[in-house]
């Protein structure tokens, strides 16, 4: 099976050999922390080893009731915010056509709510699923979080509208907290079918639990594939054979010690854009504390060249760039021949689309060096299940490898509770008395 590969000599003249070399120990120390469990966050170190530790009858099971959903739904909506969202809708987009609504068609089109609080956004979901067929996936590791918690009131009113409490409680699949939060206790009541988030995964590493598996099954995609990339790359990772991930995270350091302190990752496929949203979440809740940390932003290209291209080829020398280079399209397109080539494109008439993609990748990564900008690259093989399983894993290890060489906590994300804080004063959650007369004095 081909590997996903790190490719660093586009930052090589940017950093020391000897600036790297010395943060090998680091690098080094900082995977043994991972795998003996001696570092800052260490109770929340059950992603390390989950791929291998995932039993084929949880895959089953999860399997099972997807398929159950994709008979009794036409649509699937699934709720969440943050790590309960972004890495199932990342692995969809990814795998998913571009255009035909839902593929395969037999499987029901998965939608999401909860991820923010527009009342335009609700609204609309509302109405288009008055006359559907839908079940809900409601996800929150906490089973507290407001966002998918109201997106949850809203659209179980609905259901139990259209369908009766009894036949929605079957469409109807939770995944929380194995004892504690609203959400469990609401599940046990009701009765619905529910999977556990384990206490020692967080949010942002959950993708390869029921928090992803389940909508990526109902979307029809293959989850053991999915799992055995990542299994594949945990392996290799962990004995030593692939030094990718520990490679990767000691580049970045170096490079943000030489003052990029903002990191782009790139794409040059559309359907990684949300790859991008999930990889920001990752790095951002994981390493930006203590007043520290890379800031992680992402980009389409080419789309965002004829935007963001300037910024990055001539603005302030703060950032550098990881490319996610997809080597084969799945599809083979090729740019026709016309006699009359008033549209001058004839140089390139009979090849692929995706050749003028890639000399349009190799073109913009050696201008962007040129210019002063550091690139690192990651190449997946193709965009499938089985690769995107180990860019999963890749990215998820060298997370915490880098966050451990920063000298953070890369497992708790102490920073997310303050706007909770304001706005449960602001709206006069009962138990924030004191907070709401503060923050009242202040506005
Ligand atoms: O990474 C995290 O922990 C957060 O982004 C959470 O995933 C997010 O806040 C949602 O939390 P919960 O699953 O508890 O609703």
């Amino acid at each position: 099976m081909e590997k996903i590969q790190v490719n660093v000599g586009g930052a090589s003249a940017f950093v020391s050999a000897s600036g790297i070399e010395a943060l090998v120990p680091d690098g080094k120390a900082a995977l043994a922390k991972l795998t003996d469990g001696t570092g800052l966050g260490n109770d929340f170190l059950g992603w390390v080893k989950l791929p291998t530790e995932t039993s084929d009858e949880l895959l089953d099971d999860i399997n099972a009731t997807a398929s159950r959903l994709c008979e009794l739904c036409d649509v699937v909506v699934a709720i969440g915010i943050g790590g309960s969202y972004l890495g199932a809708k990342a692995v969809i987009e990814a795998l998913s056509n571009s255009f035909a609504s839902y593929i395969p068609s037999n499987t029901p089109k998965v939608l999401f709510a909860g991820q923010n609080i527009g009342e335009d956004y609700l609204y609309e979901l509302k109405e288009y699923l008055r006359d559907k067929k839908f079940g809900i996936i409601v996800i929150s590791k906490s089973g507290t979080t407001t966002e998918p918690a109201i997106a949850f009131r809203v659209l179980r009113e609905q259901l139990e509208a259209q369908m009766g409490r009894e036949e929605a409680n079957k469409r109807i699949v939770a995944v929380t907290d194995e004892h504690r939060g609203a959400l469990r206790t609401l599940a046990n009541t009701e009765g619905y079918k529910t999977y556990v988030i384990a206490d020692n995964v967080g949010g942002r590493f959950s993708v390869l639990t029921p928090v992803g598996l389940l909508p990526i099954a109902v979307a029809g995609f293959d989850i053991k594939a999915l799992v055995e990339g990542a299994r594949q790359m945990e392996k290799a990772t962990l004995s030593g054979s692939d030094s990718s991930a520990m490679t990767y995270a000691i580049y970045r350091n170096a490079l943000y010690r030489s003052g990029k302190k903002i990191e782009i990752l790139v794409n040059y496929n559309p359907k990684l854009h949300f790859f991008g949203e999930w990889w920001k979440q990752l790095y951002g809740e994981s390493e930006g504390k203590d007043h520290k940390g890379i800031y992680p932003a992402a980009v389409d290209n080419t789309t965002d060249l004829h935007s963001m291209g300037q910024w990055i080829q001539e603005g302030e020398r703060i950032i550098f760039e990881t490319v996610i280079s997809v080597a084969k399209a799945d599809n083979e397109l090729r740019i026709p021949f016309e006699e009359s080539n008033l549209d001058g494109l004839n140089y390139i008439a009979g090849k692929r689309v995706d050749e003028v993609n890639k000399m349009a990748e190799l073109g913009t990564r050696i201008a962007h060096i040129d210019g002063g900008v550091p690139n690192l690259q990651v190449v997946m093989p193709a965009i499938t299940e089985q690769s995107l399983g180990q860019l999963i894993y890749f990215f998820e290890a060298a997370c915490g490898i880098s966050g451990y060489i920063l000298d953070v906590n890369p497992f708790n994300q102490p920073g997310v509770e303050a706007y909770k804080r304001n706005m449960f004063a602001l709206l006069e959650k009962p138990g924030y008395e004191e907070e709401t007369a503060a923050i009242k004095a202040k506005i």
